[in-house]
């Protein structure tokens, strides 16, 4: 017979698609890091359970909650309509919106230009979203991609026309590639989208303590200053 421990520890296991800085990515050491991660371990302290970070392909996420490989997403992941089919959400703890990414002297003027031209997205996001509105779902000029950054250096390598990407996260890659010879555009159909954390449909109780932790770390500042270290918000 197994002896049951007197004390065990509570642990959520976020499961996050890790090469979206500043929200999620890979220090040089390795380690997932970011706006997202430092949240969901700030949570961790106020619920009083350790947070583990698992890295899974952004558009198998809401399959390993589902599968109960995991317990929370905490992605950039926005709040949807259709998302809330198959999962419930936190409260928005980000604001956001697409953006349209060029290569340097490019002449696209907004995104109803990118129709049936090749565009990147990344693979199950609003992204995709977006430029399958535009092009239909089945427009071969769809590439998809599974990361931004492998969309990202093929735009630099000549293999596409255009990215669609979350804003913030086009925006640090340009900052943090001066030589990328790529360009940001801004298009007015954009819609404000917000992040939440996903739970399992039903898992009220952890959706609870997370919108309750939110609201702690709201009130104190803290997701004000991390918005500082990682957006310079
Ligand atoms: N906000 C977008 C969406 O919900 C993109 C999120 C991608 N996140 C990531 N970690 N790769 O679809």
């Amino acid at each position: 017979k197994s002896t049951t421990p007197i004390t065990t520890s509570k642990k959520i296991v976020v499961g996050t698609e890790a090469s979206f800085r500043p929200f999620e990515w890979r220090n040089e050491q390795g380690d997932i890091i970011g706006f997202d991660i430092e949240l969901a371990k700030e949570i961790g302290a106020q619920i009083g359970a350790d947070v583990e970070i698992q890295n899974i392909p952004f558009d198998g996420l809401i399959a390993a909650l589902n599968n109960k490989n995991i317990d929370m997403v905490s992605s950039a992941m926005t709040i949807t309509e259709k998302r809330k089919e198959s999962v419930d959400f936190s409260k928005p703890y980000f604001e956001a919106t697409q953006a349209i990414v060029l290569k340097k002297g490019s002449s696209f003027k907004s995104l109803s230009d990118l129709k049936g031209k090749n565009v990147g997205i990344q693979n199950g996001t609003t992204g995709q979203d977006v430029v399958e509105t535009l092009m239909g779902n089945r427009d071969p000029h769809i590439k998809r991609f599974e990361s931004v950054l492998d969309a990202l250096n093929t735009l630099r390598i000549d293999g596409l026309d255009a990215v669609v990407a979350d804003k913030p996260v086009v925006q640090n890659y340009l900052l943090s590639n001066p030589e990328s010879q790529l360009v940001l555009l801004d298009d007015t159909s954009f819609v404000k989208e917000e992040y939440g954390f996903a739970f399992r449909k039903g898992d009220t109780e952890l959706q609870t303590q997370v919108n309750e932790a939110l609201d702690k770390l709201e009130k104190n500042g803290k997701i004000k200053e991390l918005a500082t270290k990682y957006l310079g918000e």
